[in-house]
């Protein structure tokens, strides 16, 4: 029987979904439970090797959409596989940083992929396991923008989908928010345009509701 809890979040670059879940991290601790972080792409080794055949910007060859599907699905493969499911088994509260609607919003809505064939990918590669709650940290298009050249520019870089423009993340972002329509006992629409301290109180209000819901603690 599951033990433990699982949280994803979700968002555009630049939403938040760092800060939110080192805050999110600090309160459960506190709180003496045991919190497991991975994040999407890139959790495990093979992921971060993978995160940058998928995100480097200078590589000579751009991944088709299929290769780019592929990858993402390998790299959630082995997130589930070797972190989330043993994580979730022993009982810990899992966070991760983007899950299976990330693929459905940038691949599928983004790229155009068949939303279906996407979800089937989907089970395989998560081995069936939904998150208990996903928070999808919504900010507009130009916010994003904002933050990602202000906050990016003299550290990583900007990655590969970062470059991409931006009719394709207006139409990411309106795959996030009708997935949250489609999924609106799982996926929780919180608008991130506000203080930290706010957003994080949001964020927590849900997150107890849904355990009692649950009744899993
Ligand atoms: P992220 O790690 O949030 O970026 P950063 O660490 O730079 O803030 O996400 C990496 C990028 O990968 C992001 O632009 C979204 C994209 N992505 C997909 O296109 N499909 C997916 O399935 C996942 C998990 C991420």
């Amino acid at each position: 029987m599951k033990k433990g809890f699982f949280v994803s979040f979700e968002g555009l670059d630049g939403s938040g979904k760092t800060t939110q879940i080192r805050m999110l991290e600090k309160r459960l601790i506190s709180e003496g439970k045991s919190v497991k972080l991975t994040k999407e792409p890139g959790g495990t080794v093979l992921g971060e090797n993978i995160r940058n055949l998928l995100l480097n910007p200078e590589l000579k060859e751009t991944p088709s959409p299929l290769a780019e599907i592929f990858l993402f699905m390998a790299d959630r493969a082995q997130n589930t596989g070797i972190i989330i499911k043993k994580a979730i088994n022993d009982g810990n509260f899992v966070i991760s940083d983007r899950y299976i609607d990330s693929t459905m919003a940038y691949q599928g809505y983004g790229r155009g992929i068949d939303l279906e064939l996407i979800n089937t990918l989907n089970r395989i590669a998560a081995a069936g396991i939904l998150p208990d709650i996903t928070f999808f940290l919504d900010i507009s298009i130009e916010e994003s923008k904002r933050r990602v050249l202000s906050g990016k520019k003299e550290f990583s870089g900007i990655d590969r989908m970062e470059k991409e423009r931006a009719e394709f993340h207006q139409k990411v972002r309106k795959g996030f928010l009708e997935l949250a329509v489609k999924n609106n006992q799982r996926i929780k629409v919180i608008d991130s345009c506000r203080n930290i301290e706010e957003i994080h109180k949001d964020i927590y209000k849900n997150l107890i509701d849904k355990i009692e819901e649950k009744k899993l603690v």
